[in-house]
């Protein structure tokens, strides 16, 4: 996605260093490390990144709430970031209009969201980053589009075939008692193939090394 001028504002890194693996690794041979536009890039995974108190500022953008331990995460890069340095954190955030299919997803995510603590989500990461020494500065939401809209036929195909991370690691019993009563609600919604808005308010937070 882009980043939103705001993030981008507090964003002059001496030393560009990616949480996004993938899609770093693939334009760069992450042994020999790679140079472009004067600036050094290396590769790593989020847990275990390279270098120590020297990176002026660095993005999370969609990634937390992918790995296994975000506490450990937030703990290598509070480690590489100087004194001062800025983190910014943007998650997946919300729909930014109600609709119907909108509703049963939502309540799918917060049922299982009681049923497993998620130490990436909104109202826990402040307090998470605190204990790593990286204090909150600016929190502010904007809008996002890339998310396509969905019909109900297609948001319950979604569901099933398990595309969202929070899906991911479900067993028999979670799936029988959340998923299964979401998927019979979306199945009887009106209008299948209609689609509903899909558009999105994200959250950033900004966070700095003390
Ligand atoms: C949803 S994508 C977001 C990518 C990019 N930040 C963006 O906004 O377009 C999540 C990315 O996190 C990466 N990722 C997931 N777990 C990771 C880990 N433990 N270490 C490094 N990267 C990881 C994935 O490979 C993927 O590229």
């Amino acid at each position: 996605m882009a980043v939103p001028p705001a993030v981008r504002r507090h964003s002059v890194a001496r030393v560009a260093t990616s949480v996004n693996f993938d899609r770093i690794a693939h334009r760069y041979d992450a042994t020999r490390g790679g140079e472009e536009r004067g600036r050094r890039v290396a590769a790593a995974l989020a847990d275990r990144l390279p270098g120590e108190r020297l990176i002026d500022a660095s993005l999370a953008v969609h990634v937390l709430h992918l790995v296994g331990d975000p506490g450990a995460v937030l703990g290598e890069l509070a480690r590489v970031l100087r004194p001062g340095g800025r983190l910014a954190v943007v998650g997946g955030g919300e729909l930014a209009r109600p609709s119907d299919v909108g509703a049963v997803l939502r309540d799918l995510r917060a049922d299982l969201d009681t049923a497993r603590a998620r130490e990436d989500r909104s109202g826990a990461l402040p307090a998470l980053a605190a204990t790593h020494g990286l204090g909150l500065v600016e929190e502010f939401t904007f809008p996002r589009e890339e998310r396509g809209i969905l019909s109900p036929r297609e948001a319950a195909d979604q569901v099933e075939a398990r595309v969202w991370s929070h899906l991911w690691d479900l067993d028999d019993v979670m799936w029988a008692r959340a998923v299964v009563p979401a998927l019979d609600r979306l199945r009887a919604l009106p209008d299948q193939e209609r689609p509903r808005p899909g558009d999105r308010i994200s959250t950033a937070r900004l966070f700095a090394r003390r």
